[in-house]
């Protein structure tokens, strides 16, 4: 595919997303943003031997110097101990306010580079370079960068837009099945909350995608982006409609924190809240019980789990209880109207959420 760019509309804060086949290469992407500058590539341990050379090669052409920070991978590292690494390498390295971290990698990368470059030495610009379809679709785009907590999902963090996000989309090639299904649960959560004829086109395209034809992942990546871009341009800070782009995520986040981070991939908790958040929706009567079969067939196609694990009511609350868009001890849930819209609704019924939590 030649090369796309969408912009994510934030004033003198907006930015390019580059989307195509063998980006990582193209220096002219970067050098806008990194001439005559010095660049932290900040990366892990499984993408840094495929991904991290390529990078440095188009950094050097842009007259810039890069030093490298390869920290463990997992979602069990997205967390207070590996970020404090992170710092103590840039400090190691002396790297200044005018250094630009590039983060290499999955939305874990992402998140926890995003979040080193909005605290150290009280914020440094950073450009995302995601390297999974989770990343190329959602959390390189939107400015939400953080670490997990023990007792939550993404509980400290910080909102701090990226100078650009480089999506080079043969990076897709090397990453597991597993990983690429778990993006496409975010890729359908897009059709699901807003828009009924992309979740149409997934319908039909979704063996395709799964084979990763490249037309159809960049047609599904490029349609996610344009959703992404226009909610976060409309509601940067989630005070209103960015929320939506939560749906199945307060069930999803809990299934993470209660399960141990890495032990459900973030895409299949997703898509097992997803179908969470269709059902209850079907029981309030506010959506139709079809709906949240259809959703529940797709993502079924899409080789996502879609039953929740087994937990005590108990516990789904009190992990559902800390999610930041509850308000005054209420939990606020993204509920669907129907497949392709979707409400926040913040006075989400207690008792008939916990009976349904324990499956009465
Ligand atoms: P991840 O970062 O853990 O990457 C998944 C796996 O793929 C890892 O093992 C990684 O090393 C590997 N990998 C990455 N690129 C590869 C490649 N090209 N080839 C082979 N292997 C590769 O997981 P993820 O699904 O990318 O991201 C999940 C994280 O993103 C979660 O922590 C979630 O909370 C966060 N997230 C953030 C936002 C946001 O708006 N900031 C949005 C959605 C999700
Ligand atoms: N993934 C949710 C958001 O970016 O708002």
């Amino acid at each position: 595919m030649t090369l796309r760019t969408l912009t994510v509309g934030l004033g003198d804060r907006s930015y390019p997303i580059h989307i195509g086949r063998g980006l990582l290469a193209r220096a002219e992407l970067l050098s806008p943003h990194l001439a005559s500058r010095r660049a932290a590539v900040v990366t892990n341990t499984t993408v840094a031997p495929l991904y991290a050379e390529a990078v440095e090669r188009a950094i050097a052409a842009c007259g810039a110097t890069s030093f490298r920070v390869v920290i463990p991978d997992g979602e069990a590292e997205k967390r207070w101990e590996t970020l404090d690494r992170v710092y103590g390498e840039l400090l190691a390295a002396q790297a200044d306010r005018k250094t630009v971290i590039v983060a290499l990698g999955g939305g874990v990368v992402g998140d926890l580079a995003g979040f080193a470059a909005a605290t150290y030495q009280r914020g440094v610009p950073f450009i995302q370079v995601p390297t999974t379809l989770l990343a190329q679709v959602d959390s390189s785009v939107g400015g939400k960068t953080g670490v997990n907590h023990p007792l939550g999902k993404n509980m400290i963090g910080a909102f701090h837009q990226p100078l650009a996000v480089v999506a080079d989309t043969a990076t897709l090639d090397t990453l597991p099945d597993r990983e690429l299904a778990a993006g496409l649960a975010e890729v359908v959560k897009y059709g699901a909350l807003g828009d009924i004829e992309f979740l149409g086109w997934l319908e039909e395209h979704v063996e395709r995608l799964r084979a990763r034809d490249p037309e159809a992942l960049s047609r599904a990546i490029l349609r996610s982006c344009e959703i992404k871009a226009r909610i976060v341009a409309l509601d940067e800070r989630e005070a209103g409609p960015r929320a939506l782009l939560n749906l199945g995520h307060t069930f999803g986040h809990a299934i993470e924190t209660l399960e141990g981070y890495g032990t459900w991939l973030h895409g299949e908790a997703v898509a097992a809240g997803m179908v969470m958040a269709a059902r209850f929706s079907a029981r309030l009567g506010r959506a139709p019980e079809s709906d949240a079969h259809r959703l529940e067939a797709l993502l079924r196609r899409a080789g996502l789990p879609v039953a929740p694990p087994r937990l005590p009511a108990d516990r789904w609350l009190d992990a559902m209880g800390r999610d930041k868009k509850n308000e005054s001890g209420r939990i606020t849930l993204v509920l669907l109207d129907r497949l392709g819209a979707a409400t926040v609704e913040k006075n989400a019924p207690a008792a008939e959420l916990e009976a349904f939590l324990a499956g009465r």
